[in-house]
């Protein structure tokens, strides 16, 4: 009955989408939120897939590829710099990230998302989302580096005002090993 983290985390985003839209997805690494949010922006919609590393960028193109997936557009740059990928006209109209963060699968574990960028990459998210608009950060804390970014976000997160901002966390607290949890932002209507 209780949703695993990935399933609720693509259940959130998927109520927040309408099809048409734009969405960003913040770290596509293997590619598997970004078919997920490419289905739901569908053909008329896109989604901007950010990576800082190229081996998760060809990863990711080559599950879109075997898909037919064309609305997806790969980007090689730090999420932190998402506003120039941006127009001025598509303020209030963005429909929602996601986030995952920590380390490419299967990949260099050295390589690690930081408080610094995703908080910057947020604050732009924030100003150009919709209202009713949601940003979903899946939070895995168990690597070196984890932590800190856990405990900058829980922070940063607590300062939404909650007139204009719904702030959840969802996770399980009797699993062993520094389970991943769910930080959700919705912007009120
Ligand atoms: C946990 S993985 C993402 C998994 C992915 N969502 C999937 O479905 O396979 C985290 C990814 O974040 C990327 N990353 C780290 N720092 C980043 C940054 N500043 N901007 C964009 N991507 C970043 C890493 O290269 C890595 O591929």
């Amino acid at each position: 009955m209780l949703k695993q983290i990935i399933s609720f985390a693509h259940e959130l985003i998927l109520q927040a989408v309408e099809p048409g839209e734009t969405i960003i997805d913040a770290t596509c690494g293997n590619g598997h939120d970004t078919v997920v949010l490419s289905k739901a922006v569908g053909v008329n919609g896109q989604v901007l897939a950010f990576d800082i590393q190229k081996q998760a960028l060809r990863n990711t193109k080559q599950l879109l590829d075997k898909q037919d997936i064309r609305n997806v557009t790969l980007i090689h740059a730090s999420h932190e710099n998402i506003r120039f990928y941006l127009h001025e006209e598509d303020h209030g109209t963005l429909s929602g990230a996601i986030f995952n963060l920590g380390y490419l699968p299967g990949s260099d574990k050295s390589v690690i998302t930081n408080a610094n960028s995703t908080i910057k990459a947020m604050d732009t998210i924030v100003d150009f989302l919709k209202p009713g608009g949601l940003i979903v950060l899946v939070v895995y804390h168990g690597h070196p580096g984890g932590d800190e970014e856990k405990e900058s976000l829980l922070k940063y997160l607590r300062t939404f005002n909650q007139k204009h901002f719904n702030v959840l966390k969802y996770g399980f607290i009797n699993q062993k090993n520094h389970p991943p949890f769910i930080l959700a932002v919705e912007k009120k209507k």
